[in-house]
């Protein structure tokens, strides 16, 4: 098992990684909680594989554990759903000392920590995360939210979870697309900050694509050093930690304008991994045609995308003038100009404010004829 610590001026907290960390969620969460309550919020399609063990584990630590199973999928990202979870957490008795446990990949935890960040203003909570993307990102950084109809994550709240749990054992039972979502978020890691993680994931994909537990255990651990190290530098969001949003100005564009439109991208269902690959394959073709970087960094970031299966190319069904559009009112452009991390080597980032439209078009146009 590896650990990362995490610490800000006044808190602080623990990301374990490791295999079988299941039964220990019990003991852990019981040094954390201050009343003997506490209530699981998980997804159908996690309950059917963990809930059970981990009911168990709080169980028998001697918490008085309840489980509230939402359906699996965005759509329980909502205000509604967080106002159903407030009425169960309610007739569960739980008072400002409980501790919410988050069991689950990317949604369950922005919702679980958003209905754990506005609960009684607020109380403690614990993610154990068991898809990739949880773990080597969602999970880490106490960014917590459910979604507007507008836009993605619009209400939210910075909560920092008391303790991660990325049980890499989990990540055997996880569909392939979901697998490969995580490993974009990975790439993502080693283009902005770490060129050693880089060729990592250049020379020795097998173990990593093979879901070798010793592998995952050594890739997860070294993601979230890196965004530890971002988040403890800029917890809020004020400067160093946009580099994270890497390839997601362009991604998330992108990802809404194939849902509106065929539900298809690079030639299959449109998933978050699949739109953030090409958004730093975009981001990066800008970064290029204004010469911040080299061809050869460009196609090395293409070749390891693509070792991970994820897409390099854009259909021509993609309505890239919608996706410009889309790029305009990102949440992130509120404040009036729409904000670009690019990439100036593997293992460096800039964050600039000055892409023009015709850039961004340039770059998706080329993706089109790859
Ligand atoms: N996923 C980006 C962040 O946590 O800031």
């Amino acid at each position: 098992m590896q650990q990362v610590n995490i610490r800000f001026t006044s808190s602080g907290y623990v990301v374990r990684i490791g295999s079988n960390l299941l039964p220990r969620v019990g003991q852990e969460t019981r040094a954390i909680a201050r009343s003997p309550r506490a209530a699981v919020i998980t997804d159908a399609g996690v309950a059917a594989h963990y809930l059970d063990p981990l009911l168990a584990s709080l169980r028998g630590a001697g918490l008085q554990a309840e489980a509230a199973v939402v359906p699996a999928g965005e759509a329980s990202k909502s205000l509604t759903q967080a106002g159903e979870l407030y009425d169960r957490l309610l007739r569960a008795r739980l008072d400002r000392g409980s501790v919410v446990v988050a069991l689950g990949g990317g949604v369950v935890t922005d919702l679980a920590g958003f209905v754990a960040a506005t609960y009684m203003r607020g109380i403690a909570w614990v993610a154990v995360s068991t898809t990739l993307l949880g773990q080597v990102d969602a999970s880490v950084g106490g960014k917590t939210a459910v979604d507007h109809p507008r836009c993605k994550n619009l209400i939210g709240a910075f909560h920092q979870p008391s303790l991660v749990l990325a049980d890499v054992s989990t990540l055997a039972t996880l569909p392939d697309e979901e697998f490969r979502t995580g490993l974009a978020e990975v790439v993502k890691h080693a283009v902005i900050r770490d060129a050693q993680l880089f060729g990592l994931l250049e020379t020795r994909p097998d173990p990593i694509l093979g879901r070798d537990p010793d592998a995952l255990e050594d890739v997860v651990a070294r993601n979230v050093k890196i965004k530890a190290d971002v988040i403890m530098a800029d917890p809020h969001e004020s400067g160093l930690r946009r580099i994270l949003n890497y390839g997601h100005t362009v991604g998330h564009a992108l990802e809404s304008a194939a849902i509106e439109g065929s539900g298809k991208l690079g030639g299959a269902p449109v998933t978050h991994g699949r739109a953030v690959a090409l958004g730093m394959m975009a981001e990066a073709r800008i970064a290029l045609a204004r010469g911040l970087i080299g061809s050869a960094p460009v196609e090395r970031q293409r070749q390891v995308l693509k070792r991970f299966g994820l897409p390099v190319q854009l259909e021509a069904s993609v309505d890239l003038e919608r996706c410009l559009a889309l790029m305009q009112h990102d949440k992130k452009a509120l404040a009036g100009r729409l904000r670009f991390v690019l990439p100036e080597a593997i293992g460096a980032v800039r964050d600039v404010d000055d892409v023009a439209e015709d850039e961004i078009r340039q770059a998706l146009l080329s993706l089109t004829s790859d």
